[in-house]
């Protein structure tokens, strides 16, 4: 795509400016869709559109309200849209999390529809089209659309720039008909993505289950032979884009070697010099598990005394959207849990659950990831996990064990990892024991292929398959024009 113009819109910013006693610091935040569009905006340049979050935002966009970043070696245009207060608990807080988020990772918490909350999420995505509109410079600009927060603006872009090319990435599952048809704005919902040129989804199945909603729903056709949808004259195609992370990782570059690792974190969070460690990094989120996990270490330490003063479970959870409910009772009882947990098994000078709740920087996550025996993913419901994958991508010296979900759509890919249900806390528990027991020549023979596999399948092959598609269909549009 030489001289195509790429615009990429998200709700989360891949640079927040906070405002703290030393001045203005910079946060890279907890976000897969961020970890893999980065790299990706870092080679092809554009201009990155999504909502201004940081205490220090302001102070750092000029007039047009756009900073060059990353800051240290600009290599793009991040442009930030500021929302109200209402808008963010309308649109953000409301509709795209107490709403889609519960309802397409059916995580047994009730999804909640709001009038109020739909007329903010339908005046946000209008107010991003204006922005998506103000930074094109031509009128066939490639747009990449992110996630959950912007079902509407497909379509809003297909009408105002009819000749744009709207690539859609949903970065979380889609559920079967049955469960969509819960949401009173499933229509709008699909009519919205159904004005993209390219919907891609982590995997088949997600895509069958969209194309199963978009039949059951609206007046569309569909063909099953080219996975695409056509409504009222224009076609869309439905594919599976499983999404991964940049190859080799930037936070993996000045790493000391995993012993040093080691050290390091056990000084840092206390933990005892002779223990085996698992670790669990993720956002402080529902979908991820986390209370389950903890059941399992329980039982861990059950059936297994053994393992007591000798192996440690360090959760780094970072906080988010903990203005919901559903987050801050998670945060509650995980603590609790946690101290109950440690109570039962725990004495002077042995904590088996240590939690880290606070922000993590990438590069502390990877050095996390290098001092661990043992990475534990055990989402209820995932779309991809990116988690997953920087593991296995932290690990140079093919050591580790990756116990993995089988609910997270990375679980199709890391067949080499030990995969898990995570409803079934006891079967949980000996996968741990196995992991603790597993010898180093196998350890180093499931991480290779892991790794292997991370490596080629890598986020750039992600964009560029997108954007390959797109540009035939772009070569194809322009000869049926002529
Ligand atoms: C998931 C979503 C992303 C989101 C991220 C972090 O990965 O798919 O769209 O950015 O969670 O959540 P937050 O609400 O903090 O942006």
């Amino acid at each position: 795509l030489p001289d195509a113009e790429v615009l990429v819109v998200s709700n989360r910013e891949p640079y927040i400016h906070n405002r703290t006693e030393d001045g203005i610091s910079l946060q890279t935040p907890a976000s897969g869709l961020v970890s893999a569009l980065e790299p990706v905006m870092r080679a092809t340049g554009g201009t990155w559109i999504a909502h201004g979050s940081g205490s220090a935002d302001r102070d750092t966009v000029d007039r047009d309200d756009k900073v060059a970043v990353p800051p240290a070696d600009p290599t793009y245009m991040l442009r930030r849209v500021w929302l109200s207060d209402e808008e963010q608990d309308g649109y953000y807080y409301g509709f795209a999390n107490e709403g889609l988020w519960p309802l397409c990772h059916i995580a047994f918490v009730r999804p909640a529809f709001r009038e109020e909350d739909w007329r903010q999420y339908k005046r946000v995505n209008e107010r991003f089209a204006d922005a998506v509109v103000q930074e094109a410079d031509r009128d066939d600009p490639i747009v990449l659309v992110q996630d959950y927060h912007f079902a509407l603006l497909p379509r809003m872009i297909r009408q105002r720039l009819p000749r744009a090319t709207v690539i859609t990435f949903w970065h979380i599952p889609w559920p079967n008909a049955e469960t969509i048809s819960i949401c009173p704005w499933r229509e709008e919902i699909i009519d919205g993505l159904l004005g993209s040129t390219i919907l891609g989804f982590h995997t088949r199945f997600h895509c069958n289950n969209f194309l199963e909603a978009a039949d059951r729903f609206m007046e569309s056709r569909i063909d099953r032979e080219h996975a695409s949808v056509t409504l009222a004259g224009h076609e869309t195609m439905v594919r599976a884009y499983p999404i991964s992370i940049e190859w080799p990782p930037a936070a993996l570059a000045h790493q000391p070697p995993v012993d040093e690792c080691r050290e390091a974190v056990k000084r840092r969070f206390g933990l005892p010099a002779q223990a085996r460690i698992a670790v669990g990094v993720e956002r402080f989120d529902y979908t991820k598990g986390i209370l389950d996990r903890l059941h399992a270490v329980d039982d861990l330490l059950i059936r297994h005394p053994e393992w007591k003063g000798r192996f440690v479970y360090l959760q780094a959870a970072s906080p988010t959207r903990s203005k919901l409910g559903a987050y801050s009772a998670l945060q509650a009882e995980t603590v609790r849990l946690a101290e109950e947990v440690n109570a039962r098994h725990g004495s002077a000078d042995y904590t088996p659950i240590v939690l880290s709740i606070r922000h993590h920087e990438p590069t502390e996550v990877f050095e996390i990831f290098r001092a661990a025996d043992i990475c534990i993913v055990s989402s209820l419901h995932d779309g991809m996990n990116l988690v997953a994958k920087e593991f296995v991508a932290a690990r140079d010296d093919n050591q580790g064990v990756l116990i993995l979900s089988g609910f997270a759509g990375a679980s199709r890919e890391l067949s080499e990892a030990l995969i898990v249900n995570p409803y079934d806390t006891r079967s949980m528990g000996a996968m741990m024991d196995a992991a603790l027991r597993m010898p180093a020549a196998e350890q180093r023979e499931r991480m290779r292929l892991m790794r292997d596999l991370v490596q080629q399948r890598n986020v750039y092959r992600w964009a560029a398959q997108m954007l390959l598609d797109a540009a035939r269909l772009r070569k194809r549009a322009r000869i049926l024009d002529a």
